[in-house]
């Protein structure tokens, strides 16, 4: 974990606690100011939270990190300087350009540019296939580019079948209501991904959050639940699915994964790993965190990824037992 600097923590808390009570001041005067041109008998459109943070905060500091860039986005990109005469209300384009290291869109490793071997095979096969295939299956049907490709992730991964989808984000988010629903429990790390937040909720399952990364905290959480079973009925659980992250996309930590794999064996729960920032980057032949922590793919039930970083692509894979 980088340590962020006490200077600018405070310095930065200090300028978000300044904006927060100016904004609310100027608020109040424009409301007592305005207010009779509000038309009578309609609601206020705009008054909450997310309002006042988009009029107050975002629109003023959004020149810090929301520029436009003039450059395919690779490993570097060209971004555009930009003015503004009102405030940064609105904010008008210079010809200045800034050459940055990407740390802010999909392609960061520069993997999906122009190249020797895959630009003229990418466009070969769209060619023959049109651009509507790269839809997931369910969408526009299944291809013998799809299947080769489901193909060749289950014997990457070494597990048994994969099933590939347009999408990451809905890799994760269609395919957890699948595996888990009503009676079922979920497990999950606090720091998972939104895309896995939002499937389990989709799900119906009850879920619990162990401490981020905290083998220890699974297993009290684990053994807690499973000895207490469903809530009200106390009937044991229908399934239990652990979730985690093979390297974390906000924090860069990587799963402890022996420890964890140890405790789902122990607890005969099944695992979910979502490798979107691991595979194709950990590992000596870039097959992810197993390969790196030297666990069997088998102790894996449901193995997740994504194209869209190391692959630099896009879309998403399941891969695990055929049933
Ligand atoms: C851990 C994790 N899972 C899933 C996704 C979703 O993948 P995509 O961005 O390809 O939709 C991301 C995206 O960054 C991610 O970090």
């Amino acid at each position: 974990m980088i340590e962020i600097p006490y200077f600018t923590a405070l310095t930065t808390y200090f300028s978000y606690a300044l904006l927060f009570v100016l904004g609310h001041i100027r608020d109040t005067f424009s409301y007592l100011l305005f207010r009779s041109q509000t038309t009578k008998g309609y609601a206020p459109l705009c008054r909450d939270f997310e309002d006042f943070y988009t009029r107050r905060f975002y629109r003023r500091i959004q020149d810090c990190w929301n520029r436009p860039i003039c450059s395919a986005p690779g490993a570097w990109i060209d971004v555009v300087e930009r003015q503004s005469f009102d405030n940064n209300k609105t904010l008008k384009q210079t010809t200045k350009v800034q050459k940055c290291l990407n740390l802010g869109s999909y392609n960061y490793l520069g993997f999906a540019a122009q190249d020797e071997f895959c630009t003229g095979r990418v466009i070969a096969s769209l060619e023959r296939f049109a651009g509507s295939t790269c839809s997931g299956c369910l969408d526009a049907g299944m291809t013998t580019e799809h299947e080769e490709l489901e193909n060749l992730v289950a014997t990457y991964l070494g597990k048994e079948a994969a099933m590939v989808y347009g999408m990451g984000f809905a890799t994760n988010s269609s395919t957890i209501p699948a595996l888990v629903g009503k009676g079922c429990l979920v497990i999950s790390d606090s720091l998972n991904h939104s895309s896995i937040v939002a499937g389990v909720r989709g799900s119906g399952a009850k879920v619990k959050v162990f401490k981020h990364n905290s083998p220890e905290h699974l297993e009290q959480v684990l053994r807690k639940s499973i000895a207490e079973g469903q809530p009200r009925t106390h009937r044991p659980w229908k399934k239990v699915l652990i979730m985690v992250e093979g390297v974390y996309s906000m924090e860069g930590e990587m799963v402890r994964l022996p420890e964890i794999v140890a405790i789902k064996k122990a607890y005969k729960a099944y695992l979910y790993l979502d490798e979107a920032h691991s595979i194709g980057a950990v590992g000596p032949t870039g097959r992810g965190v197993c390969e790196y922590a030297g666990v069997d793919t088998a102790d894996i039930d449901i193995m997740m990824g994504t194209f869209t970083k190391s692959f630099g692509s896009c879309g998403g894979y399941i891969a695990g037992s055929k049933e």
